[in-house]
């Protein structure tokens, strides 16, 4: 099973992933968590460039090949093993991310975007996408709070910085996907409280997880 975690900034979904670990464990199922981008040592160092507030200039072209040299990476080093060995995998974003961020927010072309995806994943998609959505004023606010409050790290901030109308044009990139497949996607109303996004998740995973 391969479950993966998508959301603006401050959607609360790296908050809820510990929750979903709890579920994982009182269920006896064996799983690797791991992350996107980062979840590779080759991938850590993408991440500290992409992330990094004090990148500048960098091209959006070269952002998205950037997600796509850490995607290819991750998937052959970590997550296609780990499936292979019958462990469930839930990953904290994946290539719907690029889809929103690189393609709907950035206003990259759909189709090399797509063409991207066919070279690094092939067959290879999520089964289960949780979709945690909210206003961006609301994750902003959220995420700031955490990264003055030092729970979150500073040197992460780049698209944190972004304009509160990138943020809006990746949560509605993120809605039309989740539009087109509703097999897959469950959208939680992530401006709930802790408790009530955690019961959101826990039913949907009771329910769909053998
Ligand atoms: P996060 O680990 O705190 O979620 O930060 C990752 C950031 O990278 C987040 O702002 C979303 C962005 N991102 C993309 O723009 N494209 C991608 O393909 C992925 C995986 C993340």
């Amino acid at each position: 099973m391969f479950i993966t975690l998508e959301g603006i900034e401050g959607s609360g979904k790296t908050t809820q992933l510990e929750n979903i670990v709890e579920f994982m464990n009182d269920r006896h199922y064996e799983y690797v968590v791991t992350r996107e981008p980062g979840g590779t040592a080759i991938g850590k160092e993408i991440r500290a460039i992409l992330l990094s507030p004090d990148t500048k200039n960098l091209n959006s072209l070269t952002e998205l090949l950037l997600y796509a040299a850490d995607r290819a990476q991750h998937v052959k080093e970590v997550i296609i093993p780990t499936l292979d060995s019958g462990k469930t995998v839930i990953c904290d974003r994946f290539f719907d991310a690029t889809t929103a961020y690189q393609g709907f927010a950035r206003g990259l072309d759909m189709k090399q975007i797509k063409i991207l995806h066919e070279i690094i994943l092939g067959s290879l998609k999520p089964d289960i996408t949780l979709l945690f959505d909210l206003p961006p004023e609301t994750g902003l606010k959220r995420a700031w709070t955490q990264i003055n409050n030092g729970g979150r790290s500073e040197n992460e901030t780049r698209f944190e910085k972004e304009m509160i109308s990138f943020h809006e044009k990746v949560r509605k990139g993120y809605l039309k996907i989740a539009d087109t497949e509703h097999e897959r996607f469950h959208v939680i109303d992530a401006s709930k409280n802790v408790d009530q996004v955690k019961k959101a998740i826990i039913d949907i995973l009771s329910d769909k997880m053998p």
